[in-house]
């Protein structure tokens, strides 16, 4: 979902009574805004909602098409649940762009939904002067292993699930300091699902569940510890990082998201004097398409050990009061 004001607005709208005749078929809330989607109680259905439009961050069309749809499912795999059926949305100047581009873009998404089971089943375009494209998407989710983004307990530990610095290095793209080739292994990152971390994460029973997008991994963690009042422990050096980003940093390639995410974590976060200035950007630069942010039992770590899914033990959760602290 989108950011934390419009879902706060959202929030503190009065919801209608349930319409006259509704019966017992008016839709229960189950989760509002404020977490990775909505999850509505239909029937004895636990049905997942989200939403998310992005900018491209890629050349190629086709690939944009498939990362963006990528980073809209997320949010499903984020709850726990699994993605069925998405609508297209996409800001388009046909002055611009040939129609043949937006056909590549959503062949890009449909290949992602395929891979991930889902189906495209309608979207809406309008003119826009700057390309965007985005997904909304529908899913289901096991109504008694819903990943919420609170919820993590003293003792936990904190896993991530893909390497940060995709934001730096689609900077350093955009600015000709990084080859199309050298992009690739951020590409291949924001094509992989998120579906079986999710599917481990579920079945171990994890406490929380988020995915890192446009905050960054310490403003996605930020949320995490202050919805359940807990301190978060993140030790950097064990942070996976994709290569290329300390050098693109270096070289000034940083988006200016990852400035404003720093900026506010600079007034939430002690980082210890041994985190440097480039280890402070990388922990705030904005994914697209990021991995799984996750806190369980030590224990529960096996169902990852035990599988062939890429995961990092990132820090652990201390008894407190919704601070972070980098090490
Ligand atoms: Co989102
Ligand atoms: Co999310």
């Amino acid at each position: 979902m989108g950011p934390a004001d419009l879902e706060d607005i959202i929030g503190s709208l009065q919801s209608c009574e349930d319409p006259a005749g509704g019966g017992g078929s008016a839709p229960v809330v189950i989760i509002g805004p404020g977490d990775d989607a909505g999850v509505t109680l239909i029937g004895d259905t636990a049905v997942v909602e989200t939403v998310d439009v992005i900018t491209p961050v890629v050349n190629d069309p086709f690939t944009f098409g498939a990362v963006s749809a990528n980073n809209s499912i997320s949010d499903v795999y984020a709850m726990g649940g699994r993605p069925l059926t998405a609508l297209a949305i996409a800001g388009f100047s046909s002055c611009d762009y040939d129609s043949s581009v937006l056909k590549e873009i959503l062949r890009g998404a449909v290949h992602t939904l395929c891979r991930a089971g889902a189906k495209l089943i309608g979207g809406h375009s309008f003119n826009d002067a700057e390309l965007k494209f985005g997904l909304s998407v529908m899913g289901t989710v096991d109504r008694n292993r819903i990943l919420r983004v609170s919820g993590a307990s003293e003792g936990d530990v904190v896993i991530l699930t893909k390497p940060l610095g995709v934001g730096i290095l689609a900077t350093a793209l955009k600015g000709g300091k990084l080859s199309e080739e050298e992009m690739r292994p951020a590409i291949e990152w924001m094509l992989t699902l998120n579906d079986r971390a999710s599917l481990a994460a579920s079945r171990a029973g994890a406490s929380a569940c988020t995915d890192v997008t446009g905050f960054g991994l310490l403003g996605h963690a930020y949320n995490m510890a202050r919805d359940a009042a807990v301190d978060f422990i993140i030790e950097s050096a064990r942070v996976p990082v994709l290569g290329n980003v300390f050098e693109m940093i270096e070289r000034g390639m940083i988006p200016e998201g990852a400035y404003r995410n720093l900026q506010f974590n600079e007034s939430r976060v002690s980082f210890s004097p041994g985190v440097g200035e480039d280890r402070k950007l990388m922990l705030s630069d904005p994914q697209t398409s990021g991995g799984l942010l996750i806190t369980m039992g030590n224990e529960q770590i096996k169902a990852f050990e035990d599988s062939s899914i890429f995961y990092e033990v990132i820090g652990r959760v201390e008894k407190g009061s919704g601070n972070i602290t980098v090490k």
